[in-house]
């Protein structure tokens, strides 16, 4: 097993600045803080970062959690995507950002956004770290994306392989050898 590095510590930290600037112009000032809804357990290292990146630019969040899993088996189209822990909170009116680690056949992502849509947000995006558009097999638009990488696995800055690897402070390719 080795890990290559695919994009370093310091420029994940500088898009992630740049990606809190980019929601931070998206969503007008109001009395309500931004609701940052983390997808567990891969984004919990980027959602950390971003909201500290929105405080800087003056903008307070909200910190919301959902854990879903989706299995990729052979029924390709059916794509199942289980809720495993939903929000506690209600997204009514409120301006809501789904931070992902990762959009891959895009089945998790275009799911939750039909199921959270329903729930009458006034606002509805998402910011995903990465992108592998070579992988997708389901149309979703990502209003905020960090990188597209290529069609490869990739480990660390909250993203795992069987659990592992989520602490490493960069984005490497993993490969088994
Ligand atoms: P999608 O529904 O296929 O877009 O699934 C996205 C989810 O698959 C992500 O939230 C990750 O948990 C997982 N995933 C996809 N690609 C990778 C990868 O390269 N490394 C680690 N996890 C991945
Ligand atoms: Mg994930």
């Amino acid at each position: 097993m080795s890990l290559e590095v695919l994009i370093s510590e310091a420029d994940v930290a500088r898009r992630t600045k740049e990606l809190a600037a980019e929601i931070s112009a998206s969503i007008p000032v109001s009395d309500q803080p931004i609701m940052l809804l983390g997808i567990l357990k891969g984004s919990v290292h980027f959602l950390s970062d971003l909201s500290r990146a929105l405080w800087a630019l003056d903008r307070e969040c909200q910190l919301e959690f959902m854990q879903v899993s989706s299995w990729h088996g052979e029924m390709a189209s059916s794509g199942i995507v289980q809720i495993k822990k939903d929000l506690d909170s209600s997204i009514e009116d409120r301006d809501v950002v789904i931070v992902e680690d990762i959009l891959d056949t895009g089945r998790t992502l275009s799911h939750l956004k039909e199921l959270l849509a329903v729930r009458r947000p006034r606002s509805l995006q998402i910011c995903t770290l990465l992108s592998k558009p070579e992988a997708r097999i389901v149309e979703v638009e990502a209003e905020m994306l960090g990188f597209e990488i290529p069609d490869k696995f990739v480990v660390g800055y909250g993203l795992d392989y069987d659990e592992r690897y989520r602490n490493l402070p960069y984005i490497a390719v993993y490969h088994q050898d």
